[in-house]
C-alpha cells in the first residue's frame, strides 16, 4: 500500500485505517496529521472552539473499572457544587465569551439530581440571555430525561461508548452496566434532536489496533456528530490499574495512538467536531496542541473552581488542577497561537455535520 494515495482517497477502506493506524515512521506520521489539518482548514477551518468545562460534582452511582471517581474508591472526597458555585462559572464562562459550557459529573438519575439539573440549565439559559450553549455530560438517563433537559435549552449530550466491542465494553465494566443500553441512549438523544457525541478510551490493557479501528468506522456508521475520545490512563486505586504491564510504555504508546486516531478520525469524517481531550496533556505537557495539528477543533478549558480539581481525577497526573480559570484561559490563548489556529469566542460552535445531517 502506498501512503499517498490512501491519504488522497475519497473513501477508506478497514484495511487502509489499519495501515494508517499501524505508522510508526515519523515522516509518515507527520504526513498523516499534514493532511488531518489540512481536511479541518478546508471543511472547519483552522478554527477552534472553546467549551468551558464544569465539573460539578463526583458523586457516581457506578464503578467503572478504570475511573479514579468510581463508587467503590473510597479514597476520595465526594463533592457536589452547590447551583450558586455552578451558576457563578456559567457566568464566569458567559462573561468570557466562551460561547458554550459543558456540565459534567459522575453518574446520577435519582429525583433530585434530575431537578437540581432542571434548574440549572434554566437559570444558566436566563442568566445568559440564551446565549450560552449547553452540552450536557451527565452518563445514562432515561429518554424522559434526555427529552426534558433538551426542552430545558441543553442541545448537545456527550456519551462515550468507552469501546464499540461489547466484549471489551463488558470488560472495563461490571455486569451491572449495558452495552445495548448505551447504544439505546445515543439512538434516543439523536430522535429527540441533540447533537450527539461520543467517543472511546484508547489504549486500555486487552484493546488492539483493530478495535480501533473499529470504534471508528462505528463513529461513521452511527453519523456521530462530536467525538472526544481520549488516550486511557492509569489511575492507582482501579481495578484496570492491575492490568498494566509497564506504565511507561503504556504512556508513550497511548499518546501515539490517541494522535493517530484523531487524524484518521477527520480523514474519515471531515466536518465533523472533534475534541483535544484533557487526557492527551496528561501523557504530554503539549499534548492537546498536538492533537489540533492533527485535526481537532474543540478544546474544553476546565473552568470549575480551583478547590474541587484534585477531586476530580478520573486518572493519574491530570493537568491544571492547581490553576485558576482566568489562568487557563490566557494559558491556552498562547497555546492555541502556536498551532496557528485561531480561538472562535462568543459562537456555540456546532458541528458542520448536524446541520448536514438534519438538513437545517
Ligand atoms: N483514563 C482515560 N479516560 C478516562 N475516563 C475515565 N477514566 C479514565 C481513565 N483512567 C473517561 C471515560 C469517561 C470520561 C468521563 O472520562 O471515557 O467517559
Ligand atoms: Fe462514574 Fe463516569 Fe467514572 Fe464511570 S467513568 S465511574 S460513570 S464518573
Amino acid at each position: 500500500m502506498n501512503l499517498e494515495v490512501i491519504l488522497n482517497k475519497d473513501q477508506l477502506t478497514r484495511d487502509d485505517l489499519i495501515y494508517l493506524m499501524n505508522l510508526e515512521d515519523k515522516e509518515d506520521l507527520q504526513k498523516l496529521y499534514d493532511k488531518a489539518y489540512e481536511v479541518k482548514a478546508e471543511y472547519i477551518g483552522q478554527k477552534v472552539y472553546y467549551r468551558g468545562l464544569i465539573e460539578f460534582s463526583n458523586v457516581c452511582v457506578k464503578n467503572c473499572n478504570y475511573c479514579g471517581i468510581r463508587k467503590d474508591n473510597n479514597k476520595v472526597d465526594r463533592f457536589t457544587m452547590t447551583e450558586e458555585e455552578i451558576l457563578d462559572r456559567a457566568k464566569w464562562a458567559y462573561e468570557n465569551n466562551y460561547g458554550s459550557i459543558v456540565l459534567q459529573s459522575g453518574e446520577r438519575s435519582d429525583k433530585e439530581f434530575v431537578e437540581f439539573v432542571d434548574n440549572i440549565i434554566k437559570k444558566i439559559k436566563e442568566l445568559s440571555n440564551d446565549e450560552l450553549g449547553i452540552t450536557l455530560s451527565l452518563g445514562e438517563q432515561s429518554k424522559e430525561t434526555y427529552q426534558r433537559w433538551y426542552d430545558l435549552g441543553a442541545h448537545r449530550y456527550l456519551l462515550r461508548i468507552e469501546s464499540s466491542n461489547q466484549e471489551l465494553y463488558n470488560s472495563l465494566h461490571p455486569d451491572d452496566h449495558d452495552f445495548k443500553r448505551r447504544l439505546e441512549c445515543l439512538a434516543e438523544m439523536k430522535e429527540i434532536g441533540y447533537q450527539v457525541g461520543t467517543g472511546v478510551m484508547i489504549g486500555f490493557p486487552g484493546q488492539t489496533i483493530e478495535d480501533l479501528v473499529d470504534d471508528l468506522i462505528f463513529f461513521k456508521e452511527n453519523d456521530i456528530d462530536m467525538v472526544g475520545m481520549g488516550p486511557y490512563v492509569l489511575h492507582e486505586d482501579t481495578p484496570t490499574a492491575k492490568d498494566v504491564e509497564d506504565n511507561g510504555v503504556l504512556k508513550t504508546r497511548n499518546l501515539n495512538w490517541g494522535l493517530k486516531m484523531v487524524a484518521i478520525l477527520r480523514l474519515l469524517m471531515k466536518d465533523i467536531n472533534i475534541a483535544a481531550t484533557t487526557a492527551l496533556q496528561a501523557l504530554n505537557p503539549v499534548g492537546r496542541e498536538m492533537a489540533l495539528k492533527a485535526g481537532a477543533n474543540i478544546l474544553m478549558p476546565i473552568i470549575t473552581h480551583r478547590k474541587y480539581r484534585t477531586e476530580y481525577q478520573l486518572y493519574e497526573n491530570k493537568p491544571c488542577i492547581d490553576e485558576e480559570a482566568s489562568d487557563c484561559k490566557n494559558c491556552l490563548a498562547a497555546r492555541v497561537g502556536t498551532v496557528g489556529d485561531e480561538i472562535v469566542y462568543g459562537e456555540w460552535g456546532d458541528s458542520p455535520h448536524y446541520f448536514k445531517r438534519t438538513n437545517k
